[in-house]
């Protein structure tokens, strides 16, 4: 699948080498002339390409920026987003570690209102990067769970794909509508693992009896 990548950092940087060695065509959106050269150098199999043509030259587009970037990043690239997939890896993430948005509304649907008519669907947000770089554990019989909402079947489908070319099991968990759920699920991971000393390596598996 042909991919942009907005926002190349940990998380952005991780999913590009990944799905770059599974053996998709990744571009890595440019904010300026070679600003995403050092994560370029992750995969030889890695280009950049300034923002909006990365994002007209894909089928999906991940945005892995900060979440206070999003209107910013998003507005201006509605119309390029028309038809295509937007997978939202960002989180809002408030005071104390609270939901950003009061939990009055998820960060997803607030994106897909910026591009009403891109297929938004929520992954890769569950974990810290660490998880991101390396869902091997070679010590279990199960692979991580990666939980993914969105309302565009097909586009889920598309981003399940991605998941599983990613290393983790895809549990699609419904529509857009369970992204704050999703969220809140984001925030109990950061509060067991970076301040309740939790491994990073920790994970969850969907067991079905
Ligand atoms: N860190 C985690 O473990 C984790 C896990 C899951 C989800 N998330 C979510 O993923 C998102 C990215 O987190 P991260 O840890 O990967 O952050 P990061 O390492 O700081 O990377 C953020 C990336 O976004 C770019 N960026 C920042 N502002 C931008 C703007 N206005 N326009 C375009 N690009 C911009 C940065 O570029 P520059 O380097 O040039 O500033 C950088 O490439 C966040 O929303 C976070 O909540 C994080």
């Amino acid at each position: 699948m042909n991919i942009a990548v907005i926002g190349a950092g940990q998380v952005g940087g991780s999913l590009a080498q990944r799905l770059a060695e599974a053996g998709h065509e990744v571009v890595l959106a440019e904010r300026e002339p070679g600003s995403a050269d050092a994560a370029c150098a992750r995969s030889s199999r890695l280009s950049a390409a300034p923002t909006e043509d990365a994002v007209r030259g894909a089928e999906a587009v991940i945005l892995a920026t900060p979440y206070g970037a999003n209107a910013s990043v998003i507005g201006p690239l509605a119309d390029a987003l028309v038809g295509k997939i937007l997978v939202d890896c960002t989180n809002p993430v408030g005071p104390g570690l609270s939901h950003g948005l009061k939990s009055e509304r998820s960060g997803s649907e607030v994106l897909q209102a910026l591009a009403p008519k891109a297929k938004v669907v929520k992954a890769f947000t569950i974990y810290g990067f660490e998880n991101l770089e390396r869902p091997e554990f070679p010590a279990a019989n199960v692979k991580p769970a990666m939980f993914f909402c969105g309302d565009d079947a097909a586009a889920k489908a598309r981003v399940a794909q991605l998941i599983t070319d990613c290393g983790f099991e895809p549990l699609d968990v419904g529509g857009l509508v369970q992204a704050l759920h999703l969220e809140h699920m984001t925030l109990l991971w950061v509060r067991m693992v970076r301040v309740n000393g939790h491994s990073p390596r920790l994970t969850w598996a969907a067991l079905t009896g």
